[in-house]
């Protein structure tokens, strides 16, 4: 993510514009909590660093009508390969291929994430908009979504993640000055028409 963007979101979390979408989401909490308790100048320097790292893809995107079992397990869905599979239904359920890589952090940790059967083409015309109520997402993100100076590169995130921002952008937790460009993008996309786009921008390469 570029500095300037990563920045804003580090001074959007702090002043309270760029909030929790589920007060229970333990991971977003810390966040918040985090950044309450660092310096301005030190959040610069993490954004700084952290802007000058690449995205690595590790991530599967893949269509399913049935997946392996899924357990919440901690912050994740683990996947119990021995018992039946299970209908997806119009969920996005995503997990690490290996679960004890997950536990120890190792950054090469591979992840799936099952998406509806057609959800990545569907997701795809959306992506193209419907004129002007709804301009093309590359229109903001650049070609292949991969980020302009207006929009952040978004292919290739993770589907969950990417569902999470839309929403937050549509509930309104996600307020930031930037964020107001997201808001009409949202607010006539269904929750079917946000899990397609998530599978589409994930499946992309970064
Ligand atoms: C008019 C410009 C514009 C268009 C069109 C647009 N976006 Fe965005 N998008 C932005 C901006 C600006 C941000 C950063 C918002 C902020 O600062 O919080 C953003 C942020 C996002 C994010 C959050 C990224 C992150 O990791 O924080 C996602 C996801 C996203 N857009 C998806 C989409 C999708 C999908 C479409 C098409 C359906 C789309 N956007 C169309 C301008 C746009």
């Amino acid at each position: 993510m570029p500095f300037g963007y990563l920045a804003q979101q580090l001074r959007d979390m702090r002043a309270g514009a760029r909030k929790l979408v589920n007060a229970h989401f333990a991971p977003g909490a810390l966040m918040l909590q985090v950044i309450r308790q660092t310096s301005e100048t030190d959040a610069e320097a993490a954004a700084r660093y952290f802007s000058g790292l690449r995205y690595t893809k590790r991530l599967k995107v893949v269509e399913a009508a049935r997946i392996p079992h899924p357990v919440a397990h901690g912050f994740v869905y683990v996947f119990e390969k021995r018992r039946p599979l299970v209908s997806l239904g119009e969920r996005i359920i995503e997990g690490p291929d290996d679960p004890e890589r997950f536990e120890m952090r190792d950054p090469r940790t591979t992840y799936t994430a099952y998406v509806p059967l057609g959800s990545i083409a569907r997701g795809a015309a959306l992506a193209r908009g419907n004129g002007a109520a709804r301009p093309p997402c590359a229109l903001c993100h650049g070609p292949g979504l991969r980020g302009t100076s207006v929009g952040p590169p978004i292919a290739g995130r993770f589907p969950t993640f990417l569902f999470r921002q839309l929403y937050a952008f549509k509930s309104g937790t996600r307020a930031g000055v930037t964020a107001t460009l997201m808001k009409p993008i949202v607010a006539s996309l269904s929750r079917h028409d946000t899990i397609d786009l998530a599978a589409y921008v994930g499946s992309l390469s970064p």
